[in-house]
């Protein structure tokens, strides 16, 4: 890795099948850095703890509530890789399925510190960030409001924004 990249806050955003969720969280939370002009602070991923999906574009429900909210969308599924345990920082899941997954593949010692991205929602802490693929599309519309506030808090907690 260049030492460019040493620098950065390397943040990794993990749900089931990487196509609703996180990369719904990866594109809200990019987005706010873009706006606070914090770019080269960070360098943000998103990945699921399944694979059937890998290659595959965000779900068209996740990229429209994006679209609707002047969000980017850019990635391609991916699953969740043990390299991803030594590579970044903070690997923020949507779940508590996922934060059990995530807890089980951990390799030990490695550096990534593993937790529940809804920690970070200050007017629910510990809210759970459901999983919307069987549902309407209210349901991305609550997702996109709980990525929206938990990007804020997280970004708080690294001391980016003033509390
Ligand atoms: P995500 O949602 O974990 O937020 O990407 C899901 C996507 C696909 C499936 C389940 C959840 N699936 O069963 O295919």
């Amino acid at each position: 890795m260049s030492s460019e990249a040493n620098n950065k806050t390397k943040v990794l955003f993990v749900c089931l099948g990487n196509i609703c969720r996180s990369p719904m969280a990866e594109a809200v939370f990019a987005h706010q850095v873009n706006q606070r002009l914090l770019n080269d602070r960070f360098h943000i991923d998103s990945a699921g703890t399944a694979g059937y999906h890998a290659g595959d574009k965000p779900d068209s429900r996740s990229a429209a509530t994006c679209k609707a909210h002047g969000v980017p969308v850019n990635h391609r599924a991916r699953q969740v890789q043990k390299e991803d345990f030594s590579q970044f920082d903070h690997i923020l899941c949507m779940d508590n399925s996922n934060l059990r997954d995530l807890k089980r593949m951990q390799p030990r010692g490695s550096k990534a510190q593993v937790s529940l991205f809804g920690a970070y929602d200050e007017q629910s802490p510990g809210s759970i960030i459901e999983d919307p693929y069987y549902g309407g599309n209210e349901g991305f519309e609550v997702n996109y409001q709980q990525v929206m506030r938990c990007s804020e808090g997280f970004l708080k907690s690294l001391g980016f924004v003033s509390q």
